[in-house]
């Protein structure tokens, strides 16, 4: 969904619905049908799964409550936001708007996988793709297919960006996504009627303690962040644009439900197609892409339902990369002063730059550079889900509990009669809670990551 169409105006959204309609619809997007179930699977299924839903409902509500009431509250986005408020903290917003910049080029070289996908399906060859993962592995350490499918799918949302038609994408994508939820919940039927599923249900469903690991926990919030497109500014864009009636707190309630609904899901249709279809569940990014295409072969039509299931992945992606372009856009536009056009341009460059290395580090032939041992596309992915996201989240709940007060953003939250209920839990998640896991979380993983302690 994207800010600059959908609310042309202050107070463009017309009540709950509208809100909570356009936020999840930003929020929905590769973050849930793809990165989800891949970390699900890789950091131990059910502890990974109980985790996140802990950490959603206290983090990730407290966050985007606070997110969005500071938008509300102020009428403004990101940068303006916290400069208002306090000048000192002026340098958080503009941290929180590096973080889209950099998503939004690794973001379109997944697009671009998915769309290769439909092309897949649509020329019949669906059966190659279903070997297991050779297909995929040699597709993606490619040099010309990886890079032009990320141009075709990264000309796409500039286009859109461009000529501004987000509206009608907005329209077509509010159809697709409900029949994306449909098309997820058949799969998953038929895949647990495959022997071997149970297995991996089982695996994502029970918990396995002896799993749990720092970054595990690490993993998980750096996934909430992304998926619900926290700490980054977006939701404070959002809030800016809400009316002041509106109830925040089962806004923010609707918009979790949905998100995590739509991950739960994409996760119960995956996992247990892995086991199913005898792969392994460390196969990282690549997961949807090999056990899907596997379980679509064995299925009566699975080209067809495989190609109408990779066409409605696609409308959620494009609609999340147009919404980051347009963030992005309107970033470099304000604070330069440029128009929209030489801001649109001037990020197409700066994703072109960033996108095609990422492009080529999965196999391909920029795989042996690595930054503090990440290829391109993991140190894009790292940096900004598990180092900056959750800077920008520690510093917000930093300044939100000591500086500008919980209680005045309850405040904001009950301005027109509507009732805070969780005040003692936000109150005692941003003051306390958040920040000292956020410290320990990543004082743990960083630890752990240079081998000086194994958890
Ligand atoms: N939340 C989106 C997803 O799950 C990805 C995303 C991150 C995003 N930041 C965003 C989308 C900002 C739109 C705007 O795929």
């Amino acid at each position: 969904m994207s800010e600059n169409t959908t609310l042309e105006k202050r107070g463009n959204f017309t009540g709950k619905i509208g809100f909570v309609l356009a936020a999840a619809g930003s929020a929905v997007g590769l973050g849930n049908i793809w990165r989800f179930p891949y970390l699900a699977a890789e950091y131990g299924g059910g502890i990974f799964l109980l985790v996140y839903i802990i950490l959603a409902v206290t983090f990730g509500f407290a966050l985007m409550a606070a997110e969005i009431l500071i938008g509300r509250k102020t009428g403004l986005s990101a940068i303006g936001a916290f400069k208002a408020l306090d000048k000192r903290f002026s340098f958080v917003g503009v941290l929180a708007a590096i973080v889209p910049a950099i998503i939004l080029p690794y973001y379109c070289v997944i697009g671009g996988w998915v769309a290769k996908y439909i092309a897949v399906f649509a020329t019949g060859k669906a059966q190659a793709a279903a070997d297991g993962g050779d297909y995929f592995t040699n597709f993606i350490s490619g040099t010309a297919e990886p890079i032009g499918w990320f141009f075709l799918f990264l000309a796409l949302t500039a286009v859109v960006v461009l000529l501004g038609v987000e509206k009608g994408v907005e329209r077509v994508s509010k159809i697709m996504m409900p029949l994306l939820v449909v098309m997820i919940i058949g799969i998953t039927v038929y895949v647990f009627c495959q022997p071997g599923a149970l297995a991996g249900l089982k695996y994502y469903l029970v918990p396995d303690f002896s799993h749990f690991k720092a970054t595990t926990v690490l993993a998980a919030m750096g996934q909430l962040f992304y998926s619900m497109s926290l700490a980054m500014g977006i939701m404070i864009t959002y809030g800016s644009y809400m009316k002041k009636d509106v109830n925040v707190e089962s806004s923010v309630h609707n918009i979790e439900i949905f998100d995590t609904g739509i991950a739960f899901l994409a996760g119960l249709m995956i996992v247990p197609a892995v086991t199913a279809s005898g792969g392994d569940m460390s196969k990282g990014p690549g997961l949807m892409f090999v056990a899907l295409p596997k379980v679509f072969d064995g299925m009566f039509g699975g080209t067809v339902i495989g190609l109408v299931f990779f066409i409605l992945v696609f409308f959620a992606a494009i609609t999340s990369s147009i919404s980051l372009m347009e963030t992005v856009v309107s970033i470099v536009k304000d604070k330069f002063k440029l128009s929209r056009t030489v801001s649109c341009i001037i990020v197409l460059a700066i994703c072109l730059l960033l996108g095609i290395p990422s492009a080529l580090s999965n196999g391909g032939i920029l795989s042996g550079i690595k930054i503090i041992g990440y290829g391109f596309l993991d140190f894009f992915d790292f940096i900004s889900n598990s180092v900056l996201m959750p800077i920008v989240a520690l510093i917000t709940c930093i300044f939100v509990g000591y500086v500008l007060k919980p209680k005045a953003l309850i405040a904001e939250a009950e301005e027109c009669g509507n009732k805070f209920k969780a005040k003692r839990l936000f109150t005692v998640v941003i003051k306390y809670i958040a920040p000292i896991c956020i410290v320990l979380i990543l004082g743990f993983s960083v630890l752990e990551a240079m081998g000086v302690i194994t958890v």
